[in-house]
């Protein structure tokens, strides 16, 4: 038994002493293995008589509790050194230009909306949102569609079963209109803003999907008319599509929230069989697209805008961010848009690091 405590001092101070994971391995077997020196003396407990086990028994566990905590906590030690070796060695300089090209693209539904906000945002139009989950008011009440209003069943909407804690129907919303309704609640006039984001309707088929996007936009002022609205269509049409002979038709029509309201059509000419946006429509090989809704703000919605109609006024106009999209960079199935094909996103996305600027222009493809 002198071996005992001869083994387990030898054992101690070798675990100590190990510099590698595989050297407390080592010890682990010489020690606690089959072959090793605590199981031959467990082992000999068996041929010892009741008192030398009652007196052995004790030491020889406890030497073995003994060497496994040493080689537990030496291993847990060479480990932790080994991490913090590793992590400093591999430092990661975030200062160094990438090595690679970075993978993925940007969505072109995001791509447009930052060449919407970019071309605005020099017209001097600040970006504002609201809710996707609305509710009737916002929606349609105050954009002059009061509850029987046929306009609202044009719109096929997406209804929740519950009502809001003012007992109002929630749903989603059918277009990016109510924002120009939040946005005079919120920041008062005068104003200039677009809204770009999703809207939602019971819809579906090679140009509908249920959910797509729109841009609104509001401008509310002292003696704003017509001549401010179409000049401002013009210069983001230009601006959008980078041409210079973007010609717009402006026909009467009707919207509940606009009066007078206006639908604005832009001349394109056929090249190769497609339609390309630029040229007056009344051209031999042309014709007129519609783009955008439009029109006067209608005093009504002024007035559920919190504001005095005899004080100010102002334009709005509503467009699908998808089609503009199509119709910049050609895709002809709208469905796509929202299918996640990686292939399609390669083909049709943008550079991460291609920002859209004015200067630099608006649409540049990676
Ligand atoms: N909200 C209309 C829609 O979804 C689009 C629209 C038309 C918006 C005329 C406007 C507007 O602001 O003045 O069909």
């Amino acid at each position: 038994m002198e071996n005992l405590d001869q083994h387990q001092a030898e054992t101690l101070a070798a675990i100590a002493e190990a510099a590698t994971v595989q050297a407390i391995e080592a010890i682990r077997v010489s020690a606690l293995g089959k072959q090793g020196w605590v199981s031959a003396l467990l082992k000999s407990l068996g041929g010892m008589t009741r008192e030398q086990r009652h007196s052995e028994g004790p030491k020889i566990h406890a030497a073995r509790e003994a060497v496994t905590a040493a080689l537990s906590e030496r291993k847990a030690a060479l480990e932790h050194a080994a991490l913090e070796a590793r992590l400093a060695a591999e430092t990661v300089d975030l200062s160094l230009p990438a090595s690679e090209t970075p993978r993925g693209s940007v969505h072109p539904v995001s791509q447009v909306m930052d060449e919407l906000a970019e071309i605005f945002a020099d017209m001097g139009f600040a970006v504002a949102s609201g809710p996707e989950i609305e509710d009737d008011w916002h929606n349609f009440t105050a954009l002059n569609m009061p509850e029987t209003h046929p306009a609202r069943a044009m719109h096929d909407t997406f209804y929740f079963p519950d009502r809001d804690a003012e007992g109002r129907s929630m749903l989603l919303r059918t277009h990016t209109s109510p924002v120009q309704i939040r946005a005079m609640l919120d920041q008062g006039a005068p104003l200039r803003v677009i809204a770009p984001g999703r809207v939602y309707r019971s819809d579906s088929d090679a140009t509908h999907t249920p959910m797509f996007h729109q841009i609104e936009g509001l401008v509310i002022d002292k003696g704003i008319h017509l001549g401010h609205l179409k000049w401002t269509l013009e210069t983001f049409l230009k601006a959008f599509f980078e041409r210079d002979d973007i010609v717009l038709r402006l026909r009467p029509s009707y919207f509940p929230f606009t009066e007078p309201s206006v639908e604005v059509d832009v001349g394109y000419t056929l090249v190769g069989g497609k339609r390309v946006v630029g040229g007056s429509g009344d051209a031999p090989d042309g014709g007129w697209m519609e783009v955008l809704g439009s029109g006067m703000v209608n005093r009504k919605v002024i007035a559920f805008g919190g504001l005095d109609p005899d004080e100010w006024q102002g334009f709005a106009f509503g467009t699908g961010v998808d089609r503009l999209a199509m119709l910049k960079y050609g895709m002809d199935d709208l469905r796509a848009f929202f299918d996640g094909d990686a292939r399609w996103l390669g083909h049709y996305g943008f550079g991460a690091l291609d920002v859209p600027t004015l200067s630099g222009g608006v649409g540049v493809r990676a």
